[in-house]
């Protein structure tokens, strides 16, 4: 009994080795991601992947695969959790199998601006949200930004009527569900990698998404309209399994947490840039009509969709909502 014990340790010590690619000579990171490398996320990935080996050169490799090459946002926690990717950063709306509170993020206009984002991310309650995948075998090591969020169709949005009965794509997120219902419009949850065909094809009506994203994947292409209605934020959490972290040697993993927060300091200086610059492409390809809301319209949208906080305030906490709120 006791040597079946001792050989199913070994054996289960050894495989996790071999999953993480720990060896005496080399750890290998692979970091997935589902979107362009010239985006906030994939250049921060690059960034990560030049510090590491520059500064770990013969003790650590770090792969990238950027737009689902891997794995998909579906699927790339549950690969983290076998040990397949040590690294990914989904998008925060991405995490409901795993927390019920980073659906705080999700909530429609409750962040000002990207700024408030950052503020709450770095406060108290932001940082306790870092651990709260703990549980399921899971650490965040750190939020970044992408931008706010707008919302692109095939015809024209200025009010919450507008959107009736219209099909949006949207991320695996209850409370994104939530507030397309608000507004009597259907969502469609769908991977990122599908959105493109899904807009080309008309198989849906729009989609939701920051600057960044909509001129990275082409939406713009496909999509006449586009409301700028910062109704939301597109962050990520940068995350690793709990067993890979703890597996690092402790110098190791001081070098490597040190290079992720200064590529994801990098990543978010693109995120700043990125919000203007890819917004000024898709104004310049004039392949889109971009719509600016009035006060008075964007006040309509905000009564329309804030219901959605109260449905969710439990799962979330009201403390956690509360700080939130605090930061603008
Ligand atoms: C991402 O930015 O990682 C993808 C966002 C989405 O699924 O819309």
């Amino acid at each position: 009994m006791l040597l079946t014990k001792k050989i199913y340790g070994l054996t289960t010590a050894l495989l996790c080795a071999f999953s993480f690619n720990v060896s005496a000579e080399q750890i290998e990171i692979k970091f997935s991601h589902v979107v362009a490398e010239n985006t906030p996320k994939g250049q921060m990935a690059l960034k990560f992947k030049a510090l590491v080996e520059e500064r770990l050169a013969g003790k650590v490799t770090v792969k990238v695969f950027p737009n689902s090459q891997l794995f998909g946002d579906n699927k790339v926690l549950e690969a983290m959790q076998l040990g397949d990717v040590q690294l990914a950063a989904p998008s925060l709306s991405k995490f409901k199998k795993y927390t019920k509170k980073l659906q705080v993020f999700d909530l429609p206009f409750l962040f000002k601006d990207i700024d408030a984002v950052e503020r709450f991310q770095q406060g108290v309650e932001g940082q306790k949200l870092l651990n709260s995948i703990n549980r399921k075998g899971l650490q965040g090591l750190g939020y970044l930004h992408n931008g706010m969020k707008q919302l692109s169709s095939s015809s024209e949005m200025k009010t919450p009527t507008d959107l009736n009965g219209k099909k949006f794509r949207i991320m695996s997120s209850d409370v994104l569900a939530a507030q397309f219902h608000a507004v009597d419009a259907v969502a469609v949850k769908k991977p990122f990698s599908e959105v493109f065909t899904l807009l080309q094809t008309k198989a849906i009506d729009g989609q939701e998404n920051t600057w960044s994203n909509i001129y990275s994947k082409k939406f713009f292409e496909v999509q006449d309209h586009i409301t700028e209605s910062n109704h939301g934020v597109l962050d990520y959490l940068v995350v690793t399994s709990k067993s890979f972290w703890k597996s690092l040697p402790k110098d190791i993993r001081k070098d490597v947490k040190a290079a992720l927060d200064e590529a994801i300091a990098y990543g978010n200086g693109i995120a700043a840039q990125k919000s203007t610059i890819d917004k000024q492409k898709i104004v310049d390809s004039k392949r889109s009509t971009i719509v600016t809301l009035s006060n008075e319209e964007r006040q309509q949208w905000v009564e329309a969709m804030k219901p959605v906080w109260k449905r969710f305030e439990k799962q979330i906490g009201k403390n956690v909502i509360n700080a939130a709120i605090a930061a603008n």
